[in-house]
């Protein structure tokens, strides 16, 4: 079991023992909390907010609700628990002991693993940070920031990998995480998704659901790591994030729940007489769901990958869950990939190691899909007979072999005339926005309320009831 410190950085890594790493993390904090000031929730500063902070890693135990300032969250470094003799579980050096230090031939390598990762986390944050003024119960408020603060941790987690391990460049790429800002072009997120504006809920439960889970399989690739410290810090970062799935997933249950219901009792199913009803429309949704899941997709990098065959061979990332997979050098296996030629789509067997990227994106699509099932199953219940689909994953691509293709939701091709000439079929116009956004124009800041586009949800946080006041506004 590990042991806690509270010092000005709580950490179960023994931060008081190496003065110099203390010393340079301590210089970083203020600049942390400029960043969270100046980025993060905009407006609620001040409120007392019911929140979960991390204040070790033992699995029942692992965690503290009570009302905090954000400003005030404790912020700390949480590493999981050694694995006791952990060997590397995949890749040439299987079997071998996992490394305490940063092998010279992969520093350059694992500091970009590790910035790309870290830089996601202050990303969503800068994108989420005027939801607060169009949320749609007290509840959800909290959730938003809970969410929040932990990406702050996780921020946190990857900055102390850069400051304990890469000397001067990860001090240095440590400030950078904190100069990049989400949408702008001058100096913009690392990945695409993370510069996509979303300003309204059904974005952000639509992000939460996609983006964050692209997240989730990267945290459990890299738990992979043969770079121990990696591993472990990703393996804790997988507890906080299960509640990002959820705020997602139950997020937007409740929308298509409340929708399905009002159509039912109203029997309406024109997209314009649901408008009128104050609810979205499922077909609006759908095209949310479009794009938020295409652009997630493309976080999992290039199809066919040369970096990602060298990440597996070299055992510095590995599959989800690898100890379920067979062969765990995948030096032998094949994979069938829909390939882009002479104007159609064809089947080519690429070597495993190089598909990895496509191998993660696989799982990531099964666990996509049985959240849509779930919402269509909340849909089916009250009757309405629609179905939310998850497009072709060729649809709307920006990186690797479907990048730049004109390819319908089905995944056939089409040219780029046919394409424009049918984009706001799948993708939300700027009408589709503006009528979401027509719904979100205000808090509501009633605990005892609920917007009326979103159903309550089941039950609260940690034994609450649904209607507790989570946010306390301007006390002291
Ligand atoms: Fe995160
Ligand atoms: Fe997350």
């Amino acid at each position: 079991m590990s042991s806690v410190n509270a010092d000005r950085i709580p950490n179960n890594v023994h931060l008081a023992d190496d003065k110099r790493l203390q010393r340079a993390l301590e210089a970083w904090q203020p600049n942390f909390m400029r960043w969270w000031r100046e980025m993060g929730p905009c407006g609620f500063q001040d409120d007392l907010v019911y929140l979960r902070t991390a204040v070790g890693v033992d699995a029942g135990d692992w965690a503290h609700f009570d009302y905090v300032k954000m400003p005030d969250y404790r912020w700390g470094i949480f590493l999981a628990d050694p694995v006791a003799d952990r060997t590397i579980g995949f890749g040439d050096a299987m079997g071998q002991p996992v490394w305490q230090q940063v092998p010279g031939e992969h520093r350059n390598t694992l500091r970009r693993l590790i910035v790309t990762q870290g830089d996601t986390e202050p990303a969503s944050v800068e994108q989420q940070r005027k939801l607060g003024s169009s949320c749609p119960s007290v509840y959800d408020l909290r959730n938003l920031f809970q969410v929040n603060v932990e990406e702050g941790r996780h921020l946190w987690a990857m900055v102390y990998l850069l400051h304990s391990y890469f000397g001067r460049d990860g001090r240095e790429e440590a400030d950078a995480l904190l100069q990049r800002r989400s949408g702008d072009p001058d100096r913009p997120r690392i990945l695409g998704a993370f510069n996509e504006p979303c300003t309204d809920w059904l974005s952000f439960f639509m992000f939460a659901f996609f983006a964050d889970r692209d997240g989730k399989f990267q945290l459990l690739a890299l738990a992979e790591s043969a770079f121990d410290p990696l591993s472990r810090t990703t393996r804790f970062m997988l507890t906080e994030e299960a509640h990002h799935m959820f705020v997602g997933e139950t997020g937007v249950l409740r929308v298509v729940d409340r929708t399905a219901k009002i159509m039912a009792e109203h029997k309406k199913d024109g997209i314009d007489d649901v408008r009128k009803l104050g609810v979205i429309d499922l077909p609006t949704m759908q095209k949310y769901l479009n794009l938020w899941y295409s652009v997630s997709l493309d976080l999992f990098g290039g199809e066919i990958s040369s970096n990602a065959a060298s990440f597996f061979a070299s055992g510095l990332k590995g599959r989800a869950k690898e100890e379920q997979c067979e062969d765990h050098t995948a030096l032998s296996g094949h994979y069938a990939m829909d390939v882009p030629k002479d104007g159609s789509i064809q089947k080519e067997e690429v070597p495993l190691r190089n598909a990895m990227n496509e191998v993660l994106r696989d799982a990531y699509v099964d666990d996509c899909q049985r959240g849509v099932d779930k919402w269509n199953r909340a849909i089916a219940s009250h009757g309405i007979p629609f179905e939310l689909k998850l497009p072709n994953r060729r649809f709307h691509r920006h990186v690797g072999l479907y990048g730049g293709l004109w390819v319908d939701t089905q995944g056939d091709l089409l040219t780029e005339q046919q394409w424009k000439a049918r984009r706001d079929e799948w993708l939300p116009s700027d009408a589709d926005k503006s009528f979401v956004q027509s719904l979100m124009t205000k808090p509501i800041s009633d605990p005892k309320q609920m917007a009326g586009w979103i159903s309550a949800p089941k039950q609260g946080i940690k034994g609450r009831p649904v209607d507790f006041e989570y946010v306390r506004h301007g006390e002291a």
